[in-house]
């Protein structure tokens, strides 16, 4: 006898963990030996799709913890000086599958939930400021030239390139991909970045626009591309290995959050339209202000459960924090719930990991796998006590916007174009030996596969972010790589 007895998935003791029954020892097998039945339907179902993008990811939780006041800002809850909140935090690559290596070139997921008194608040970011196109439209195609072709099932830096270099609004983070960013040494080691403009609320109905910088305190680090690619074939779980066991080690990564606030009139006029999603504010207009540290130190003690089932969706906004008229958040404002919806199920934000720490009153009702009771009344209005809408409480952001309902790209600022921060990033923001690196992993990315014409597009594309850059890109490809 032992008090830690193996059971069925409905709690009953099981009598075997290793022979089925059957009508003697080399009989038949019996068709009521539940638990084996339990234990093969179980394990044929336990994958569930993986997450289109960003398929392959780890993560752990946390607590966040506010440290400089910037309640003039915001009256967030989870903003206010000294106020700690638990969270959870999953890193991840975006192309490849869920068994790929961690250390492919690739930009990475950087997704925060935070556990609010006010309900969830997500933060599904990046570790780059900036994204590949400012359309949502766009956004599908854009992942498919990355994923895999259709014929051979292979990845293909043609079709890579050839989307980028039609696409020109994405030289600037492409610029950031294949430099130093494009693969962190480990998750520890790289900025989070919100990357898209929200909006913040203060306590006199002010609005603010901000963009969210999780910096990080173990410093930025890289990994070469020839360190990469062994490491790909030595252990391709290097990322989500290093964070284990550095937690496990009581080795607790942390990030400093700081924003970047810019008011509300300001966006109107900004020389650079503010809510393009290619673009960063430059930190001498809109300096760094900072709000509090992140700290993760608690593992997950089940991946599927915890992570492979954590559901971030940038809608997850809380009062006193908004969305803005970035055309790509507001797609995503839709798309994360409806991925979750089809990967896990409609009520998916009653699996723990995705479960407020709040009392939940929606009128939400019924569905697969509802877990947590809906009581009567299940409409409102109703007269017989049930919860009611409070819009001063829920204080959502606001903006005017009026027009002729067209198909068109954002209308230019003065000093809107597609290379110019590009441009800026490769001169002033990189020193020698970094430049040195990009020209070093463009040569080697474009000298895998790609063919005209995309080819001489290529060589165009980086002569418009930098002349120099442009010509020791076309001087390496042509001398064979
Ligand atoms: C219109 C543009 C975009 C669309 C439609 C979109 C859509 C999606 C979808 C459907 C997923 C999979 C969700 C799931 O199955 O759990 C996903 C994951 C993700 N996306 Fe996006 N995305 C867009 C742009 C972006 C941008 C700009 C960023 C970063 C600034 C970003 C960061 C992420 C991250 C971090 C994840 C993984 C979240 C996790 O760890 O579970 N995405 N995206």
């Amino acid at each position: 006898m032992t008090d830690k007895f193996a059971t069925t998935d409905s709690g009953a003791p099981i009598p075997s963990v290793e022979h089925s029954l059957t009508v003697g020892s080399d009989g038949p097998i019996l068709l009521q030996d539940h638990y084996l039945i339990e234990q093969m339907a179980n394990f044929n179902r336990e994958r569930i799709p993986e997450r289109q993008p960003h398929a392959k990811g780890g993560g752990a939780f946390g607590q966040f913890e506010v440290t400089h006041d910037v309640s003039q800002f915001t009256k967030a809850a989870f903003l206010q000086p000294g106020t700690k909140t638990e969270m959870v935090a999953r890193f991840s690559t975006v192309a490849g599958e869920r068994g790929s290596p961690d250390t492919w070139r690739d930009p990475r997921g950087f997704a925060l939930k935070f556990y609010t008194s006010d309900g969830n608040f997500d933060m599904v970011g990046n570790n780059t400021p900036v994204f590949f196109v400012r359309d949502p439209m766009k956004f599908q195609n854009f992942i498919r030239s990355q994923k895999r072709m259709a014929a051979n099932n292979l990845r293909d830096h043609n079709m890579q390139w050839d989307f980028w270099t039609l696409s020109p609004e994405s030289a600037h983070q492409v610029t950031w991909l294949m430099g130093d960013r494009g693969i962190p040494k480990t998750w520890r080691h790289m900025n989070g970045y919100s990357s898209h403009t929200y909006s913040w609320l203060n306590a006199n109905d002010e609005m603010f626009w901000v963009k969210y910088h999780f910096k990080t305190d173990q410093g930025i680090d890289y990994l070469t591309q020839e360190d990469a690619d062994r490491l790909a074939g030595e252990d391709a779980d290097y990322h989500q290995r290093d964070l284990f066991t550095a937690i496990e080690d009581g080795n607790f990564p942390s990030w400093t959050l700081h924003v970047q606030i810019m008011p509300f009139e300001d966006a109107k006029t900004y020389r650079f339209n503010p809510f393009d999603l290619t673009k960063v504010w430059p930190h001498a207009d809109y300096p760094l202000h900072e709000v509090g540290k992140m700290t993760l130190n608690r593992n997950v003690v089940d991946y599927h459960a915890q992570m492979e089932q954590a559901a971030f969706e940038p809608n997850n906004i809380v009062p006193g924090t908004g969305l803005s008229p970035d055309k790509m958040l507001l797609a995503r404002g839709f798309s994360y719930a409806d991925a979750h919806r089809h990967r896990l199920g409609v009520n998916y934000k009653q699996i723990p990991v995705n479960e407020p720490q709040t009392e939940v009153r929606a009128y939400s009702k019924d569905g697969a796998m509802r877990i947590r009771n809906a009581p009567d009344p299940v409409y409102a209005p109703n007269s017989m006590g049930g919860p009611e809408a409070d819009p001063r409480r829920a204080s959502e952001v606001h903006w005017t916007s009026d027009g002729d309902m067209v198909r068109s790209a954002y209308a230019l600022r003065s000093d809107d174009d597609d290379f110019g921060q590009a441009g800026t990033l490769v001169r002033e923001v990189l020193d020698d030996a970094a430049r040195d690196r990009l020209v070093h992993n463009i040569v080697g990315h474009v000298s895998d596969g790609v063919k005209e014409p995309v080819l001489s597009r290529v060589f165009e594309y980086w002569r418009n972010v930098d002349p120099e850059l442009g010509k020791k890109v076309e001087e390496g490809v042509r001398n064979g790589g």
